[in-house]
């Protein structure tokens, strides 16, 4: 068996020059890659990777060359135009991006252009302070919006908060959407009227005094459709509809995080579609530019961020919105417009998933408590906070083949799959394999200390 994972590196795993805070360094061994075709990845040392990790779900189209090459010409003529200046390449892409949403929302709004997820996801509580004025921003226990000093506020780790964050946001955060670890679980199904009460019960409370004209200005309330950092999770519509129902009463800005779940990757073109909710601002990203540049969108029902309630000069960023990266976006639309069948074939990757892990998780009982599979992502229960060890079996177990899962500090039990939604069947085939390989070899470590702490202990 190879152990291909360091065993080319020379020198220590971070390379002195490198900065070892780097989430690439959590894993014992890292991998470098030199090239990517499809779902696969190459190390310099010629293994392949089968990516079903997909820079959290950011490749959706695989590794595709040709979006980049294309997206090139489109911005051939035009000099690396700083964000200061507009563009006809700027307005096309923005009134694209806006039809996405408002086709789905039914109602117009405005488009902003950010960096990336968390600066995204900024600028969405930019227009909502913009409007409501600064105020408590409520979230659910398990989210997670990103790493900036706001972000971080917003994510329910407070590791992500160790190292920078606002202290001066206040931030009320709802039970739990997972019913796995809800303590009301035991007594229903799914969210009972316990949980949907929990949900929706803040209001003048916040102000820990209680009584109308007391609670403090709720300004926005932010969600995800599935929460992938938390470990998959999948809210109860039900329970999603009567927080957002309970915003809207109490004047919130309702945010759609669909960093992760937009374009598809749950099924619906939006993950809101899926949970019958209809956000008044929502943020993706990795969905529009399969990772070839840095960009975000907010869009915001109108009028929350027309010249009125959001002023012009109230944003800016140099590098929002350079050419290469509006091209990519140009680009990569165009893709998603000629998938005819798109939520109709991510139907069909939900099933193949689910049909394989199932099989999985009928094989290997004693260390999986149970799979799930919501649209291009699935993931595994582990019996125990096995994940991150699961996920390095992975990339080595095989003789010829990688395979690339997630795993989460917030949910050390989950390995979270989220391939490039065009993997085919054979390629679940391989996945399926390796992760059998895997859960065998995990299997066989559990029992031996399981066995060594009996000899121990007797
Ligand atoms: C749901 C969600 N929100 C926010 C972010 C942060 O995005 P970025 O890493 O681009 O800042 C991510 C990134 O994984 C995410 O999945």
């Amino acid at each position: 068996m190879s152990d291909l994972m360091g065993a080319t590196q020379a020198g220590p795993l971070v390379p002195p020059f490198a900065g070892a805070g780097n989430l690439i360094y959590r894993a014992a061994a890292v991998p470098r890659f030199v090239r990517g075709a499809g779902c696969f990845l190459e190390g310099e040392d010629g293994r392949r990777y089968l990516d079903a990790e997909a820079a959290n779900g950011t490749v959706a189209w695989g590794y595709d060359s040709s979006i980049l090459q294309e997206a090139a010409r489109r911005c051939f003529e035009l000099p690396a135009l700083p964000s200061f200046c507009e563009s006809s390449l700027r307005l096309r892409v923005l009134e694209r991006l806006e039809r996405l949403f408002s086709d789905a929302i039914q109602a117009p709004g405005r488009v902003e252009l950010d960096l990336g997820g968390a600066q995204g996801m900024e600028t969405a509580l930019r227009i909502a302070f913009s409007n409501n004025g600064p105020g408590t921003v409520v979230v659910f226990e398990g989210a997670f919006h990103g790493r900036s000093g706001v972000t971080s506020m917003l994510s329910s780790s407070p590791r992500y908060r160790e190292l920078l964050a606002a202290w001066g946001l206040e931030v009320v955060r709802l039970p739990s959407p997972d019913c796995r670890t809800c303590p009301h679980s035991a007594a229903s199904a799914g969210c009972g009227t316990g949980c949907v009460k929990a949900v929706s019960r803040w209001g003048s409370e916040l102000s820990g005094v209680g009584g109308n004209g007391f609670g403090r200005k709720v300004s926005a309330f932010v969600f995800e459709a599935v929460q992938n950092v938390g470990g998959m999770v999948v809210p109860d519509p039900a329970l999603l509809r009567a927080a957002v129902e309970h915003a809207r009463s109490q004047g919130a800005v309702v945010i759609a995080d669909e960093i992760f779940t937009g374009m598809h990757r749950v099924g619906p073109r939006w993950g809101f579609q899926l949970m019958g909710v209809e956000p008044d601002v929502v943020v993706t990203s990795k969905g529009l530019s399969n990772g070839g540049a840095a960009l975000s969108a907010v869009w915001a029902r109108e009028p929350l961020a027309d010249p009125g309630n959001y002023a012009p000069g109230s944003h800016s960023s140099t590098y929002i919105g350079i050419p290469h990266a509006l091209a990519v976006v140009d680009t990569v639309l165009d893709r998603w417009e000629a998938w005819k069948d798109v939520e109709s074939d991510v139907a069909v990757l939900e099933r193949e998933m689910r049909e394989r892990l199932a099989e999985l998780a009928e094989r290997r009982p004693s260390v999986i408590d149970r799979v799930d599979a919501t649209g291009g992502t699935a993931r595994i229960v582990l019996s125990g906070p096995h994940a991150p060890r699961l996920r390095q079996l992975c990339t080595t177990v095989h003789p010829e083949l990688g395979v690339l899962v997630a795993s989460t500090g917030m949910a050390p039990d989950v390995i979270n799959i989220h391939p490039p939604l065009v993997i085919t069947g054979a390629e679940l085939d391989g996945l399926a394999e390796v992760l059998d390989l895997a859960l065998g070899a995990l299997t066989a470590e559990l029992s031996a200390t399981a066995a060594a702490g009996a000899r121990g202990s007797s």
